[in-house]
């Protein structure tokens, strides 16, 4: 299936070889690296299972993933699925659907880790909600000075008019998407903007990368 921002494809292949020098040493270092996630995501959702339902209810859910470890670090990377099974596991006690946990997980994410612990990169985003959607693709460029070796997201945003762009969003994982409209929810909470999204384009559906369009309503 073909999508509006299929032709920008090259421009971000160019960014990447620039950024990066070798783009093909990049593909294959981030097929190898994909299969693991940086432990800041996994503890977010200690965090978020702690804050909103009690001690009590993590540690319930931590036997029902049968993941062996209780605590995670942001020093280590750890397997994507655990993650995913991490999140499935709160889902399934919580009673919730993977993609609303995966929706509050972002919203948190954003909105209580990044904004406690990365606060001076979160103001590095922009001072807007549209400023910041703007600078979304030089992000995590900025987040890899201190988590040098993550295979982050890649984004193109693309303005519409003055208050609606389309996102495109390009993971080396799968199942991601519901945790990235979560952060962009989340942010809109941060700028005090109220916003509406729709997927035009989904991976998951066979496209070639997932595509949002975020309308900024105030
Ligand atoms: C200070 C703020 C932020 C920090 C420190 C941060 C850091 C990270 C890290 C460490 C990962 C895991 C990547 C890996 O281990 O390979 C990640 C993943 C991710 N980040 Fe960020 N991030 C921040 C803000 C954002 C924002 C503002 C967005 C989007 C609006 C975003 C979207 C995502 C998504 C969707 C993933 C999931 C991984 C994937 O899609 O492949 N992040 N981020």
């Amino acid at each position: 299936m073909k999508c509006p921002g299929q032709e920008n494809k090259r421009d971000l292949r160019l960014r990447r070889a620039i950024y990066f020098k070798h783009y093909d040493v990049l593909f294959v270092v981030s097929i190898w690296r994909s299969l693991k996630v940086n432990g800041i995501v996994n503890k977010a959702i200690v965090g978020l299972i702690n804050e909103k339902y009690g001690k009590a209810v993590w540690s319930e859910i931590l036997v029902k993933s049968s993941f062996p470890e209780t605590t995670f670090s942001a020093l280590k990377n750890y397997p994507d699925d655990i993650t995913l099974s991490l999140a499935s596991a709160a889902s399934d006690y919580l009673g919730l659907s993977l993609a609303e946990t995966l929706l509050d997980l972002g919203k948190y994410w954003v909105t209580q880790v990044a904004m406690e612990r990365y606060s001076v990169m979160m103001k590095s985003g922009g001072a807007s909600f549209s400023e910041f959607i703007l600078n979304l693709p030089h992000f995590h460029s900025r987040v890899m000075l201190t988590f040098p070796d993550i295979v982050p997201p890649e984004f193109i945003v693309n303005q519409v008019s003055e208050k609606t762009f389309l996102l495109h969003y390009y993971s080396t994982r799968r199942g991601l998407v519901d945790f990235l409209e979560g952060i962009i929810l989340g942010l809109g909470d941060l700028f005090q903007s109220e916003i509406l999204i729709e997927r035009k384009f989904e991976k998951s559906l066979g496209a070639d990368h997932d595509v949002l369009l975020i309308k900024l309503m105030t």
